[in-house]
């Protein structure tokens, strides 16, 4: 029996491909630092499980396709509290951001139709569009600028009739880019003047650094119809278990399609739901020693890579990653042999190597992506064993 081409066209994710290779070292008794994949060693707030005891049901019933309405309620209101127009029609509950992505892709856009992505973006975007033949239109950008978004004319350039939207993160997997707000204006710009939608993945909107803010594609009132704004409770909350996010729109047809969407699965987890709903009604004081947390963890990261001879990593300004320029042949074949080859004092490093976070081919071969999703300690001596990896590398080029 064959698989289909489209199975077979998509990728294995560069962030977990690694793991027979990491799995392999743990057995060898290798202590392995996990700087590949954004799981955060944060507490999940107590709220969630106490919401889930508290709850008395005799019924586990299928939930409303739609979600809880308490949830979407309780999202509505966050969004309020940040200023943003959403009330709970607008908000539907998804699997986590992953099914909010896969829907927006599948309700923005036909077979063979593309969606702008600034590359290097978040890797599984490729594997949400793949299946249902989305194609990525890739805007490149560089390090050696910050990841900035290029000009809006280099950008309109990019535009073509099979063109339907503009899809990004901000703050950004995996650069941790935080785009101005001159720049999330310009593209609220091009999408009004070339009938676009803008896919909006804000999942890390609170983390922030350097007393920056991200601007929400929700503020930009004129084009609110255009925008489609995923989230999740994943990395916001230290969540990723829950498999709880949103789709929010002021779209009417938009949402009747995600509504179509919904159905068709019927619920998402009804415990879940109620644990969430109790994340979001924390209140948002809750962000602030988490926030303080990871910029130490950044300031520890950035400083020990800039610090490493033949090293490029600009300070990023959000979420919980920096792209590093690495001085070797090719990122993933030394991220391998970390795992194979290496190790300090009975320890090594796992990272994830960017080229599969570019569209465009040949682009980011010697890039990593590394997350600052440990404790303090650990980052510190996870950069010493990356230090003395770096130098005995046989195949380091500066
Ligand atoms: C930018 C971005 N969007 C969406 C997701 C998906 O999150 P989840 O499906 O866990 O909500 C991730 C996860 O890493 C991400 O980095």
């Amino acid at each position: 029996m064959r698989t289909s081409k489209r199975s077979l066209a998509m990728q294995a994710s560069p962030i977990r491909k690694l793991v027979p290779y990491a799995n392999a070292a743990k057995a060898r008794g290798t202590k392995v630092y996990h700087l590949n994949i954004g799981q955060p060693d944060i507490e999940t707030p107590k709220v969630f499980m106490e919401a889930v005891r508290a709850a008395d049901i005799d019924v586990l019933a299928y939930a409303d396709s739609n979600g809880w309405e308490p949830l979407r309620e309780s999202i509505a209101a966050y969004y309020q509290r940040m200023g943003l127009p959403y009330v709970t029609e607008d908000v539907i509950i998804t699997n986590g951001g992953s099914e909010a992505l896969q829907w927006a892709l599948l309700i923005a856009c036909d077979p063979g139709e593309e969606v702008l992505v600034p590359e290097p973006f978040y890797t599984n975007y490729r594997g949400f569009a793949a299946p249902y033949l989305v194609e990525i239109s890739p805007i490149t950008t560089y390090p050696e600028n910050g990841f900035a978004l290029p000009e809006k004319a280099v950008i309109e350039s990019r535009i073509t009739k099979k063109t339907r939207g503009i899809l990004l993160s901000n703050p950004g997997n995996p650069a941790g880019v935080v785009y101005t707000a001159e720049e999330v204006r310009m593209v609220a710009d091009i999408a009004r003047e070339n009938d676009l939608y803008i896919i909006a993945d804000e999942v890390y909107r609170e983390f922030c650094y350097d007393g920056k803010e991200a601007t929400s594609f929700g503020t930009m009132t004129d084009v609110l119809d255009r925008i489609i704004i995923i989230d999740s409770v994943s990395k916001r909350f230290s969540a990723c278990g829950a498999r709880i996010g949103s789709l929010t729109s002021k779209n009417k047809e938009v949402m009747a399609a995600a509504l179509k969407l919904g159905q068709a699965r019927l619920c998402v987890p009804t415990l879940e739901m109620i644990g969430s709903k109790a994340l979001y009604d924390l209140d948002p004081d809750y962000f602030a020693p988490i926030r303080a947390r990871y910029e130490e963890r950044r300031n520890i990261l950035v400083d020990a890579l800039q610090k490493m001879d033949g090293v490029l990593c600009e300070t990023p300004g959000g979420a919980f990653y920096a792209v590093a320029k690495l001085p070797v042949d090719n990122a993933e074949k030394f991220a391998i042999w970390l795992l194979t080859d290496f190790e300090l004092d009975g320890k090594t490093v796992m990272l994830a190597p960017v080229e599969n976070f570019y569209q465009t081919p040949g682009m980011g071969v010697n890039e990593a992506r590394v997350a600052y999703v440990l404790n303090s300690d650990d980052l510190k001596e996870a950069m010493r064993v990356l230090k003395a990896a770096l130098e005995a590398y046989p195949g380091r080029t500066a």
